[in-house]
């Protein structure tokens, strides 16, 4: 081989490489990774930002937006077409039977964790001295792991707060 040849193939190498490397430059101005503080998604049961504990106390009840203000513009018709997806766990007609979730009918002010026949976790069955209310519920919804630490409830929860004030006012009107 020549070394016009050589130098030939020197140049391609060369020149490859510095392609190579002004692409990298380029590619990471252009798309420029961000870094999160913390993860923006969390699997249902996984702990989030905010504590988790087996009671409300006003800290956390602070981070929830209070139910009151939208309980009094709720639609008990928008809370039932938010209701679907608990029917894959849960019924909510009078006798209905539990399925994954207890029946629901008239559990809207009832003690917590008393329908009959249902296995409830030991997590919700240590509030059972307690009744459900538009607060608890509200909660309850927005989180079920920070209403119950340890529940059996995988609902990843109604992050709008007039969402789960449609829902209980819905929950409210099935008695
Ligand atoms: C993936 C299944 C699943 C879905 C979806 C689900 N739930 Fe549940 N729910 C459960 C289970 C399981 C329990 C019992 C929890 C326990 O014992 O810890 C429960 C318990 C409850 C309770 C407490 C009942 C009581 O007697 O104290 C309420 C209220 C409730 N769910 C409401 C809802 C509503 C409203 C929705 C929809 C917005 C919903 N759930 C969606 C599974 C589900």
């Amino acid at each position: 081989m020549s070394s016009f040849e050589w130098n030939k193939i020197i140049a391609a190498v060369l020149t490859a490489m510095i392609v190579a490397m002004a692409a990298g430059i380029l590619s990471s101005e252009i798309v420029r990774p961000k870094r999160l503080d913390h993860a923006v998604y969390l699997p249902p049961g996984a702990e989030g930002g905010a504590p988790a504990a087996g009671h409300a106390g006003p800290a956390q009840a602070a981070s929830i937006e209070p139910i009151e203000p939208a309980m009094a513009k709720a639609d008990p018709a928008k809370g039932q077409a938010l209701s679907k997806p608990c029917l894959q766990c849960h019924t909510f007609e009078k006798g209905g039977a539990n399925k994954i979730g207890p029946n629901l009918f008239g559990n809207a002010d009832a003690s917590i964790a008393s329908v009959p026949n249902y296995q409830f976790s030991q997590a919700l069955l240590t509030k059972k001295g307690e009744k459900w209310d538009p607060d608890k519920l509200n909660i309850w919804l927005f989180k079920p792991q920070e209403f119950a630490k340890g529940t059996k409830m995988s609902f990843p929860g109604l992050p709008k707060v007039q969402d789960r004030a449609d829902v209980v006012l819905y929950l409210q009107s099935l008695k």
